[in-house]
């Protein structure tokens, strides 16, 4: 009886799990990249051998869960264990020929292109995926889901930052609880300010002298700020930068679309929005600006009661995913109101806040985020670029 269950579980069916994992550094199936070395099943016991494109990856951790994830979807499996090697160097150079000859020739960035009268988009640097954040209007939580998703992305190990282009609302570097200031580094650009957990911060509320003075940007000043928090900025070699956008459809955000290379847009949304276009609105901006998005987020969607701990809907019946769905938008998740995270965000430990939910939205957007990125060889993978001190 138990062998013939067992029988339905093979290497086929464990391979075909295994396609449908990305490497988080470069983005493509691991099988695909020949990184599944071995596959052993035991009595239900699976046993995956795979090799890392570098030794002591920071991603190596992500690796592993996406690996014993997606495994353990299987039925019959009993435990996934997950061994990594590292790839030699004569592996890594066929992989990385492989990986031009899939992408062909480097083709002009799409730096260059001209996106409105007079506005020319800036280049990508050394950034994967450059994300905004948007909203119909504030107290949403966008500047909240920034920061958690940041937080979240970090804890798997990728390179982050956080360009606070919301000139209008408090700064996102307070809930992170940075305060230093940003200081102009040894080739002139601005160094920007590091959290605890070493995600990079940038706001224009940090460079500005007295923060409580009331800032009013507009036209062609909103513009070139926005531009020199990207571009004057040392932001590094980053897997994600995180740009926290005004709310609603004015020209600070119109101003991001068209200047930034935007890989892709989530929007935040609260219950309270809907009965209002403004979520539309946001959303069509960005649509009519050709940015890819991602995904909705609705925040402050219920509240676990604290007494008996079932959920109550504040404003009524949650529908985040109706909107998502009127809208055509993948639906990330929804996000309970949460009275540790006002706690946390005055006391500036925004990023030891977790749950579950905000982990299955970073992994939904790291999935969508990969897809989106047409020119994944352009620049080699981070990782790679830094040589594991043992080899050298
Ligand atoms: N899910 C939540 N539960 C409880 N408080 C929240 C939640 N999301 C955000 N907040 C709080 O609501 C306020 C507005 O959030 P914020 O992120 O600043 O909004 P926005 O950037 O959209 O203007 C902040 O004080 C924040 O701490
Ligand atoms: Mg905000
Ligand atoms: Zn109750």
């Amino acid at each position: 009886m138990r062998s013939e269950v067992l029988a339905l579980l093979d290497k086929n069916l464990v391979m075909d799990r295994l396609k449908t994992v990305l490497d988080p550094e470069i983005g493509r199936s691991i099988v695909d990249l020949n990184m599944v070395r071995g596959i052993t099943i035991n009595d239900g016991n699976v046993d995956v051998k795979i090799a890392l494109t570098v030794a002591h990856c920071p991603l190596a951790k992500t690796l592993q869960t996406d690996v014993e994830n997606a495994v353990r979807k299987l039925e019959d499996v009993r435990s996934v264990k997950v061994e990594t090697t590292t790839m030699t160097r004569k592996e890594l150079e066929e992989l990385k020929v492989k990986l031009h000859a899939a992408t062909g020739p480097s083709t002009p960035q799409k730096s260059s292109s001209v996106v409105g009268p007079g506005i020319e988009r800036l280049g990508r640097r050394g950034i994967r995926s450059i994300i905004a954040v948007i909203s119909g209007k504030g107290g949403v939580g966008k500047s909240f889901v920034t920061s958690m998703l940041a937080s979240e992305l970090k804890k798997r190990g990728y390179e982050v930052g956080i360009l606070d282009a919301d000139l209008t609302g408090p700064s996102i570097a307070k809930v992170l609880g940075v305060t230093g200031k940003p200081h102009k580094g040894p080739s002139g650009s601005i160094v920007p300010v590091k959290t605890k957990t070493g995600i990079k911060v940038m706001s224009i509320n940090l460079v500005l002298e007295d923060p409580n003075m009331p800032v009013v940007w507009r036209g062609p000043i909103v513009n070139s700020v926005i531009r020199q928090l990207y571009w004057d900025v040392d932001w590094g070699d980053l897997h994600y930068l995180l740009v926290d956008l005004p709310p609603g459809t004015s020209d600070a955000p119109l101003t991001v679309f068209q200047s930034l290379p935007l890989d892709g847009v989530i929007v935040v949304s609260s219950p309270q929005d809907l009965a209002s276009m403004i979520v539309s609105k946001a959303v069509n901006m960005a649509k009519k600006m050709d940015a890819p998005i991602l995904g909705l987020v609705e925040n402050m969607s219920y509240l676990n009661c604290p007494h008996c701990g079932q959920r109550v809907s504040l404003f009524g019946k949650p529908q985040g995913e109706k909107l998502a769905l009127e809208l055509g938008l993948p639906f990330l998740g929804a996000v309970p109101l949460d009275p540790s995270i006002a706690r946390l965000s005055d006391e500036g430990r925004i990023e030891d806040y977790s749950s579950p939910i905000i982990t299955g939205i970073a992994d939904e957007l790291r999935m969508r985020a990969t897809k989106q990125v047409e020119q994944l060889t352009q620049s080699l993978p981070i990782a790679w670029s830094v040589e594991p001190a043992s080899q050298a």
